[in-house]
């Protein structure tokens, strides 16, 4: 074991300060970063990586900003993939969790324990009326699996349409739905989904305004229905805005048109929220509200935690009985521990304000990245809502070719400066920006200037 002494508090250059914060790391005095190397190198699976050249050692958290070892100071704009919600640490979630964790750990839900009510009801008030009944499991997979189960149980048929450029996650199933050749195992899979033109404007095949793309985009999933189905579906899944795929969305007609094509087809609707619920995209609560339809089922994961493995799916009562016709048993769903956590991520995103502030911040932020846009010609597009933002990095804006090393060399630089940006799209060309909804506008404009440093190297100082 080794001791580090923090350092000084940020090592950037002065004039890429990180905004102050009123927090000192402790002193570290785990195994080092070379030993942790190792270990992880011989004991854990290879397939589980790591983002930068040289992996990062994280040790500590304080609201938006995390330490390495050396007690240096990074502003998170990805939030433990787009996880951590309310911040990392946040002195009411942590107090609120401890309290739990000293009480009781674990029953599981054959017992009765408030927390599973508490959250399930709190839910239920978050919703459009009718979403009121919730079923409380670990990951975001285990959500979709769950969401696409009642709905073939509730419909009687099989048939589901997802998106292209889709994720919604990794078991076996849920990776059916995912769409994205890099995700997907060569191991067989779920035969009974298709996958949907994507109504992303800017890569689409299809001509025309954005509202033209996404009634055509709609579209497709009746010429699929016709063409690959026995005419009827049970579930449309799609995440109103794509994370993993690079915040790409399309129009606002777009769910409007896709839901009802999914209704006259017998089908039940899934927005997946894992990523956009609880006021990441800032002028609603939720994803789907910001294209004005009501789903029939939401599926939660990331978020609702700030990192506790909390996931869920709600729906009507109606389609929930469906899973009452067998057992169905989850040993984590609705841990008290993990209730707890969501009780309090809600309790705070309501008490700090951090809708409003997805919304205020992310429009400043957005603002930023499309002046951004202007001065590089490395910058093909600037997408998404709130504090859920996408920079598509291209080589020619012309051609779109996908700029997947100079991707790299940004996130690269961007650590250098103090700033732990994400990445994403099915190239790996797109710069994903989802911090900690606490972030500041100070933290936002550190951030932008940080960008504008790292666009010029990785464009070779190509500026408009
Ligand atoms: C939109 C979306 N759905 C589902 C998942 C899967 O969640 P999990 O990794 O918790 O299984 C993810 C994970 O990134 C996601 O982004």
């Amino acid at each position: 074991m080794t001791t580090v002494a923090p350092a000084a508090p940020s090592a950037a250059p002065a004039r890429l300060a990180l905004p102050p914060v009123d927090h000192a790391p402790r002193p570290y005095t785990g195994p080092s970063r070379d030993e942790v190397i190792a270990m992880r190198r011989q004991f854990t699976n290879p397939a589980v990586f790591t983002l930068y050249r040289e992996p990062l050692l994280i040790v500590e958290g304080y609201m938006q900003y995390l330490y390495d070892e050396t007690g240096r100071r990074y502003l998170d704009l990805f939030a433990g993939i787009v996880t951590v919600s309310v911040g990392h640490c946040h002195p009411t979630f942590v107090r609120r969790v401890q309290d739990q964790v000293g009480t009781l750990q674990h029953a599981t839900t054959i017992y009765l324990h408030p927390n599973v009510a508490l959250l399930a009801k709190k839910l239920a008030s978050k919703m459009p009326p009718g979403l009121d009944v919730t079923y409380f499991v670990n990951s975001g997979s285990e959500a979709n699996d769950l969401a696409v189960t009642m709905a073939r149980l509730h419909t009687g048929h099989t048939d589901v349409v997802a998106l292209r450029n889709a994720y919604h996650g990794g078991s076996p199933s849920a990776m059916g739905l995912t769409s994205h050749s890099t995700w997907k195992f060569p191991v067989g899979g779920d035969g009974r989904v298709h996958h949907a033109m994507n109504p992303d404007p800017y890569r689409s095949p299809f001509d025309g305004s954005p509202d033209e793309i996404a009634t055509k985009s709609a579209q497709d999933i009746r010429e699929i229905i016709r063409y690959s189905t026995p005419g009827k579906i049970a579930a449309f899944i799609a995440e109103p805005i794509q994370g993993v795929g690079g915040a790409t969305l399309g129009a606002r007609n777009y769910l409007a048109e896709a839901y009802a094509i999914t209704r006259e087809h017998g089908g039940l609707c899934i927005a997946d929220e894992v990523q956009t619920g609880f006021g990441r995209t800032g002028e609603h609560y939720w994803g789907f509200e910001n294209f004005g339809v009501v789903p029939d089922f939401v599926t939660m994961a990331k978020g609702i935690g700030n990192g506790a493995p909390l996931a869920a799916v709600t729906t009507r009562m109606e389609i929930a009985r469906s899973l009452a016709q067998r057992v169905h048993f989850n040993t984590y769903g609705g841990n008290p521990v993990s209730m707890a956590a969501g009780l309090a991520v809600l309790d705070i995103i309501d008490e700090d304000g951090l809708q409003e502030n997805a919304r205020v911040v992310g429009g400043r932020f957005k603002a930023g990245l499309e002046r951004l846009a202007r001065a590089h010609p490395l910058v093909g597009d600037v997408r998404g809502m709130g504090l859920m933002l996408g920079v598509e990095l291209v080589r020619d804006r012309a051609t779109k070719e996908p700029a997947k090393s100079e991707t790299l060399d940004v996130l690269e630089s961007m650590r250098e400066s103090g700033a732990l940006i994400g990445k994403g799209g099915l190239d790996g060309n797109v710069l994903r920006i989802k911090p900690p909804m606490c972030i500041t506008a100070a933290d936002a404009d550190f951030a932008l200037d940080a960008l504008d440093e790292a666009l010029s190297r990785a464009g070779g100082g190509a500026r408009r």
